[in-house]
């Protein structure tokens, strides 16, 4: 008899938790002030909960890039260690998760969604995963405009990648609703 498999690979969640607990070392998650890995294994489970409702993906992409999306944008790390830890197609999938920085601010999240758009559907489930989780209570120094605002770059995410997974545009329409009120 054949056991049955999760949807993705136990063992590949355990080596990316533990190279994003590395990386990201003592940073936190602004706002809460918790360890940077509560922030990724949050977006890991928004994930795994997408993949357990919407079966057929590719469950290792998933959330292998879930747990290592801010790995290149927010430490040093060289796109060359996560390809050689993890694959061109993990690499691949954070590179298009990681904003340009040379771009001006208001364009940056255009281009990293049409990036996002070119990879398979698992990788804009993890950014409307990833703007989920960041959709919780703003900062109690954040203006009116300023909530304003990323409520309506997170309408934005839902509108050009929510396509790709019914069951995470769900769940941030829910908490685009709730933001700020
Ligand atoms: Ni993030």
């Amino acid at each position: 008899m054949t056991l049955p498999q999760a949807p993705w690979s136990q063992d590949l969640y355990l080596q990316a938790l533990a190279f994003a607990a590395r990386r990201h070392g003592a940073q936190a998650v602004p706002g809460t002030g918790f360890p940077y890995v509560t922030h990724l294994a949050s977006v890991a489970q928004e994930v795994m909960a997408a993949l357990a409702a919407e079966p057929g993906r590719d469950g290792s992409l998933a959330v292998t890039a879930a747990l290592l999306h801010d790995v290149i944008e927010d430490t040093p790390t060289p796109a060359a260690e996560v390809e050689s830890h993890f694959g061109p197609r993990v690499l691949a999938a954070v590179l298009a998760l990681t904003k340009n920085p040379d771009l001006p601010k208001q364009d940056s999240m255009a281009d990293s969604l049409c990036r996002i758009l070119e990879q398979p559907p698992e990788v804009a489930m993890v950014k409307l995963a990833d703007r989920s989780v960041n959709l919780g209570p703003p900062p109690g120094h954040w203006t009116p405009e300023k909530i304003a605002a990323y409520r309506a770059e997170a309408q934005q995410i839902l509108d050009r990648l929510g396509a790709a997974s019914p069951f995470l545009a769900r769940r941030l329409a829910e908490r685009i609703a709730g933001f700020g009120n």
